[in-house]
């Protein structure tokens, strides 16, 4: 015995894949990343770890809710998260620089805003990491005028790089109510390229 629990051993792959270059593989896979999200995962077989890059552009304006904290490596170009914080004080972009790590915590409803030519390494979790319950993630739209939130989708995470996608396609292509703030009429737009100084202008 030694210690692990029954089954342990049909997960464990018998050699583990060899270090590869990661911005050498970015380089030559130009396919792997489309829009609106830009993401590509690495190590789909891992159970304890989500593993991904993501590139710039973005064209995002919904902010994601995710039950387990997320890890961002910047590795070219700088970007804004804009977070809407737990303790109700107004939503802020929070730039992370080229080089630089941050932790977003569990729950923050976050928008990764990534311009051009920029390039990121996210960790994340299995969404039963360290539960036997699982649970949801959101993605919310809110009101760029008046800031109600006009739609909230709840979906069990399975594949980071197709379920964000399949969520948004179903907002954008579903009925413009959907769409429409209830308390002010305005209808929600897809977002732009995003420039940096957009974020640093306004915070
Ligand atoms: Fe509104």
């Amino acid at each position: 015995m030694d210690g692990r629990p029954g089954g342990w051993e049909r997960r464990v792959p018998m050699e583990p894949a060899a270090p590869f270059n990661v911005l050498k593989w970015i380089e030559d896979h130009p396919e792997a990343f489309t829009p609106p999200v830009m993401n590509k995962q690495f190590y789909k077989e891992a159970d304890d770890v989500i593993v991904f890059v993501s590139s710039g552009p973005n064209t995002r304006n919904d902010y994601h809710v995710n039950p387990t904290e997320e890890l961002f490596y910047q590795l070219k170009g700088d970007i804004a998260v804009k977070i809407r914080p737990l303790d109700g004080s107004p939503p802020r972009n929070v730039i992370i620089r080229e080089g630089e790590l941050w932790l977003c915590p569990r729950w923050v409803p976050h928008r990764p805003q990534r311009p051009a030519d920029t390039l990121g390494l996210i960790v994340e979790f299995p969404r039963t990491h360290n539960s036997e319950k699982v649970l949801d993630d959101g993605l919310r739209w809110y009101c760029e005028e008046c800031d109600e939130l006009v739609h909230e989708a709840s979906f069990r995470l399975a594949h980071i790089d197709k379920d964000l996608h399949e969520v948004m396609d179903n907002f954008w292509n579903g009925p413009v109510e959907g769409r429409t703030c209830k308390k002010c009429g305005t209808v929600i737009e897809r977002a732009g390229e995003f420039r940096l100084e957009d974020a640093t202008a306004a915070s």
